[in-house]
């Protein structure tokens, strides 16, 4: 059986996040291993919480509590949102959990044998009133070259300046406005990078077929300007994963903890590491090239800002370890969902967050639109209007309107049970023929993760059997000839039933609810277009559904668009 593992980038922990962060990473993940697992792959799927890091000790000490507390309460609440929109973790993590801990301080002890790790000393701003060390951006004043007041301690966002800290004048701590500040000299780790260039290099040529977009940032940060940088690895903070070699000490760094982007691709193995300490299973087998993981496709989602990320830094972990670790086989990146003319903006609440989206429709419907137009070749923009002609035509018009007529028709002509008698003829055939070559694509596209082709084609999978049904008109053939009626409405139930199969990974639930009403459980995909016809027999009972999805009005489009357009508290 083939193997896939599948990660999504971990979102962080301070907050709800909105659409745009879902289909960056999680979303299509999630249809990728729901498609794998329908097609018989064993799959492993992870996600977790990215929860270490200065922006999550802040929202803590906003909302008035520990940052562990804060951190196990926003997991569960975005748990219950992953819950919500289906999307089917075999685990979803913590980066703060002890595996992680373990693992993070495992890799920086193998790295520092390798010699790939340096002491360095730098000059940093600490806060006396705060009692720590400030990263540049919590550092805020007025700006030497514009005098612009809250310029930043990294940039001035008024003259677009690179600043040092050091060059503000007047400055302060954003954290508690004190100004009792002080330039303290402080120690951290650095991973010499630069020393894993030429290895990085030969191992993303090695790649095959990656999207351009993934490599050509790879190659960008990469080669041009300074090339690749070493990295500071550790920080003074609090929260986080104390420094230490394996489980030594480590002398001079006491009171430091590993850096957020240090740990948090480590949570991808420490997730499995989880997962296989909740299940009783075996992680090495997914991750280890001496363990089993040889045979494993590794396949990494995440938004086009992560992607240095996962091409230079991560590998730099796993490679300078000098242990057989898996690393990625297939990077699959995005570009952004902007939000109705400007962009998603989570200070300022614009734009649809999670627990919004589903507090106005079920998941299905946000699927569809997030992944039938994903932001693939270029940015993509939600509007309101979009979203309702999509909704309404593909999935009530097109999916839902297919199989109200299909059901209620059977039930007042035949009753509610798959039809007998009658034979398959030409037109038959031809739909037949349709599907199967529509069927040969949309798998293509779906094993190729081109998610926007593989959306179309399944879209007009749902089209051909419309097509077929107004062509075959069974309600007008049903008056002269109730035999040929019956064979045909015996073809379209068992299209219900290859609908739910192959619309599975898109919208979960609707699929569900169309398997329960044509009373089967043989969700088993097709291995040709006309066995997949004869699955359920004449004689086999079924029932009309519930509407699967209503339309969305003028109204309710309109008060969303002003419901959501900036004002979230
Ligand atoms: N939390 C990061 C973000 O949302 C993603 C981290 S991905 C990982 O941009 F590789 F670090 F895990
Ligand atoms: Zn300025």
């Amino acid at each position: 059986m083939p193997r896939t593992l599948i990660t999504s980038a971990i979102p962080y922990i301070n907050g709800i996040k909105h659409l745009g962060n879902l289909i960056g990473s999680q979303l299509p993940a999630d249809l990728h291993a729901r498609y794998l697992r329908a097609r018989g792959h064993e799959v492993m799927f992870i996600c977790a919480t990215d929860e270490h890091g200065t922006p999550a000790e802040l929202a803590a000490a906003k909302a008035g509590k520990p940052v562990a507390d804060y951190c196990a309460e926003m997991w569960q609440v975005q748990k219950d949102l992953a819950d919500g929109f289906r999307l089917s973790f075999d685990h979803f993590g913590r980066s703060s959990s002890a595996q992680n801990h373990r693992l993070t301080q495992h890799f920086a002890a193998r790295l520092d044998a390798a010699g790939l790790i340096e002491e360095r000393s730098s000059r940093q701003v600490y806060s006396n009133a705060d009692g720590r060390f400030l990263p540049d951006r919590y550092i805020e004043g007025i700006c030497p070259n514009c005098g612009f007041e809250d310029a930043r301690g990294d940039q001035c966002d008024n003259c677009t300046k690179q600043l040092d800290p050091t060059d503000l004048i007047e400055p302060r701590s954003t954290i508690s406005g004190s100004t009792d500040l002080e330039v303290r000299e402080t120690k951290h780790l650095y991973l010499k990078q630069s020393q894993l260039k030429d290895r990085l290099d030969a191992w993303i040529d090695s790649q095959d077929g990656w999207p351009v977009l993934t490599t050509s940032i790879a190659k960008k940060w990469l080669h041009d300007g300074d090339g690749l940088q070493d990295r500071g690895i550790t920080r003074d903070l609090d929260w986080g994963i104390p420094v230490q070699k394996g489980d030594e000490p480590w002398p001079g760094m006491e009171g430091k903890v590993f850096y957020v982007w240090f740990d948090a691709p480590i949570e991808y193995i420490a997730g499995t590491a989880e997962w296989a300490d909740a299940n009783g299973g075996d992680w090495e087998r997914w991750w280890r090239t001496d363990k089993g993981a040889e045979d494993v496709r590794y396949v990494q989602f995440m938004g086009k800002d992560n992607v240095p990320f996962h091409t230079l830094s991560f590998p730099a972990t796993l490679l300078g370890s000098g242990e057989p670790w898996k690393t990625v086989d297939y990077l699959k990146s995005f570009n952004y969902l902007n939000y109705d003319g400007g962009q998603f903006s989570t200070s300022r609440g614009r734009g649809v967050f999670m627990d919004q989206a589903l507090d106005i429709l079920p998941a299905d419907y946000w699927r569809w639109w997030l992944l039938s137009h994903v932001p693939e070749s270029s940015d993509t923009e939600f509007t309101w209007e979009n979203f309702q002609a999509s909704v309404n035509k593909d999935l009530a018009d097109v999916l839902g309107n297919f199989v109200s007529r299909v059901t209620k028709f059977c039930r007042a002509k035949f009753g509610e049970v798959v039809p007998e008698g009658g034979t398959w003829g030409a037109p038959e055939a031809a739909l037949i023929e349709t599907l199967t070559t529509r069927l040969a694509a949309y798998e293509r596209h779906m094993d190729a993760i081109e998610i926007r082709k593989a959306a179309q084609e399944l879209r007009a999978i749902w089209v051909a059997g419309n097509e077929y049904l107004q062509e075959a008109a069974p309600w007008t053939v049903h008056k002269t000839d109730p035999q040929q009626a019956a064979a045909q409405i015996r073809l379209a139930l068992n299209l219900i039933r290859l609908y739910a199969v192959l619309s599975q990974p898109f919208i979960p639930d609707a699929s569900a609810a169309m398997l329960a009403a044509m009373d089967t459980q043989d969700d088993s995909w097709p291995e040709g277009i006309e066995a997949a016809l004869n699955v359920l027999p004449a004689g086999h009972g079924f029932a009309v559904p519930e509407v699967l999805f209503a339309k969305i009005t003028d109204d309710q489009r309109e008060e969303w668009a002003a419901r959501f357009a900036g004002t979230r508290s």
